[in-house]
Formats: structure tokens, C-alpha cells, sequence
């Protein structure tokens, strides 16, 4: 069974740390036996949102041999239910080789509890993508202005991309595999959206093209468009559903939105977290009420 929700978006500083830690204290408040792993390996800072500060072991440890199973790498957290893993203090190794990454995917498959929640690194790195790929449910974190919101649809391109390559190398079908070489620059090619791409595989291999559809089908991003100021911005949430389903055929089934809180930044001067620090703040009202969201579609 898998129990991975993964917190990405293509920017930094959009909130993702933010809304992983305090949306695993919400589901741990819900009675969810919750493990937060930190795979922001450039600049990790889960455990200093959570407020933790003992470990024993940690990611690198993991990633160096000396514990043989990612369990051990756990941490108890002062919360009921909610455990940490982080990543380790060596800087200078945020590339992780492949064969460690599967490896570290493999051992998150297994992890035993309700909820594992991974916080990743900004980008669209091959191991942003590939965690974001496992992930039962991809909880995509944007701000509500343009830019944010065009890094949001590229990542989400990337990973259609990717997931389409796998598909087409495991198939080793290689006249597929140059036609998605091909539609990687949408602009300078005569295919402009990803039905575009399918009907033109479609001529070419018509299995194979209908089960990359259903395989990209299962690809369905929820929304989480943070720091909102204004009524408007929560148009940001429809307009972003709106360019994956015309573009990249990308059904986005649920866009939540969380309101800008100073409440945010006077927890973090504080050493804890939001949820905990100003339970009723809009933030961790918004937050619960994302969790129960999540909760709710399984
Ligand atoms: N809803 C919000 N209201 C106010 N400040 C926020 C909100 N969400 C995030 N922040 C602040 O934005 C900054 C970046 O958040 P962080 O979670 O570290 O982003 P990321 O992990 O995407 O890089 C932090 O200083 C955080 O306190
Ligand atoms: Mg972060």
C-alpha cells in the first residue's frame, strides 16, 4: 500500500516546508501515525519548522551504510503520532547517486505507518521528479503570481515527460520515444498540447499510445495555491487546473487555498510550529481544513 503524499512546487520559498510540517501535525491531530521525511537535501529545514532538535540517526547516516534500514533514520517528535526523518548535515552531497535513490525509494515504499510525507527541494531535478512520480497523492504548493504559477506547469510538464519516457523505454517502442523528444519544445513544434502528441502516436502504435494516456491519467497533481492576500488570488487555483488540462491533458481534481498569516513567521521566531503555536490562526485553519481535504479523497 502506498501512503506517499509529496509536497513539491518548482520554486523555492513558496511554502512547501511549511505546509508539510504543519499539514503532518494536522494529520497526526486526526489519529494519523505520520512519518515528515526531509528531501530538501540543499537546504533541509523540516526539523527547525517542527522544532526538533534531537536525532540519532538521519538520512546520511542511511545513505552511508551505517543503519541498514530507513526506520532506524526515525526521530520521535514532541507531537503524538507524528515522527521525523531528516537529512543529515553533510553538505555537498544534495546529488544523490541513482542507485542510492532507488534504494531510498524502495525503503519509503516500506516505511510501516498511515502517512509518509516528503518535503522536496525546489527544481525539477530528476529526483524531484522521481519522488514526486511515486507519491500516491502530489500536493503541488504555488503562490498565487504568474511566475509561480508557470514554474507550476512546467514541473508538472517535466513529470509528464518523464513518466512518459519510462514508459516508452520499458515498452522499448523508439518511434514513440523520438516523437516525445520531438514535442519537447511544444512552441517550435507543429504539436501544441499533449492530445496533439497522443493523436500522433495514435497513428503510429495505437496500444501503446491509449496506455501512455492511462498512465499519464493517473498523474493527478492536487493544488495548493499559499499566501493569499486578496479574494482574487484564489482565481490563481482554477487558472493553473485550466493550462494542465488544455495543455498537458492533467485532470487537478481538488484546488485548496491557505491565506497569508503573519502568525507564520511570529511560530517560526518562536521555535514551533504554526499548527501548534496559534491553533486558530487562518493558516492552521486552512491547513486542517486542507488535511481533511486530502483525508477525504483516500
Ligand atoms: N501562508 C503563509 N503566510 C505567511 N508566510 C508564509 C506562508 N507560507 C510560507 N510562509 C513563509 O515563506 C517562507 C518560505 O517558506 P518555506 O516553507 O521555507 O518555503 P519552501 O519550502 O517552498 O522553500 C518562510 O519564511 C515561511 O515562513
Ligand atoms: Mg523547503
Amino acid at each position: 500500500m502506498n501512503n506517499i503524499i509529496a509536497v513539491a512546487g518548482p520554486k523555492g520559498g513558496v511554502g512547501k516546508s511549511t505546509i508539510c510540517a504543519n499539514l503532518a501535525i494536522a494529520f497526526a491531530e486526526l489519529g494519523k501515525k505520520v512519518i515528515a521525511v526531509d528531501l530538501d537535501f540543499g537546504a533541509s529545514n523540516l526539523h527547525a519548522i517542527l522544532g526538533v532538535a534531537e536525532f540519532t540517526y538521519n538520512l546520511t547516516d542511511f545513505f552511508q551504510n551505517r543503519i541498514t534500514k530507513l526506520t532506524h533514520a526515525t526521530s520521535d517528535t514532541n507531537i503524538k503520532n507524528l515522527k521525523i526523518i531528516r537529512w543529515g548535515d553533510i553538505p555537498g552531497i544534495a546529488n544523490i547517486m541513482y542507485q542510492k535513490k532507488v534504494k531510498l525509494i524502495r525503503h519509503l515504499l516500506a516505511l510501516d505507518s498511515d502517512i509518509i510525507i516528503l518535503d522536496l527541494a525546489p527544481g525539477v531535478s530528476y529526483n524531484v521528479l522521481d519522488f514526486s512520480l511515486i507519491a500516491k497523492s502530489l500536493l503541488l504548493v504555488t503562490t498565487p503570481e504568474l511566475p509561480s504559477l508557470m514554474n507550476t506547469y512546467s514541473f508538472i510538464k517535466a513529470a509528464v515527460f518523464r513518466k512518459l519516457l519510462f514508459f516508452f523505454k520499458r515498452s522499448k517502442s523508439f518511434e514513440l520515444l523520438e516523437l516525445l523528444e520531438k514535442t519537447k519544445n511544444f512552441e517550435k513544434y507543429p504539436l501544441k498540447t499533449m492530445e496533439d502528441f497522443f493523436s500522433e502516436a495514435q497513428k503510429l502504435n495505437p496500444a501503446l499510445s491509449d496506455s501512455a494516456r492511462a498512465t499519464i491519467a493517473n498523474l493527478r497533481p492536487l493544488i495548493i495555491v499559499n499566501r493569499i492576500r486578496a479574494e482574487n488570488d484564489k482565481r490563481a487555483g482554477k487558472v493553473i487546473q485550466r493550462m494542465l488540462k488544455v495543455y498537458l491533458s492533467i485532470e487537478s481534481p481538488l484546488v485548496m487555498t491557505i491565506r497569508e498569516d503573519v502568525s507564520v513567521a511570529n511560530a517560526l521566531a518562536k521555535m514551533k510550529p504554526v499548527l501548534l503555536y496559534a491553533p486558530d490562526s487562518p493558516f492552521s485553519l486552512d491547513i486542517k481544513k486542507v488535511a481533511l481535504e486530502i483525508d477525504r479523497m483516500g
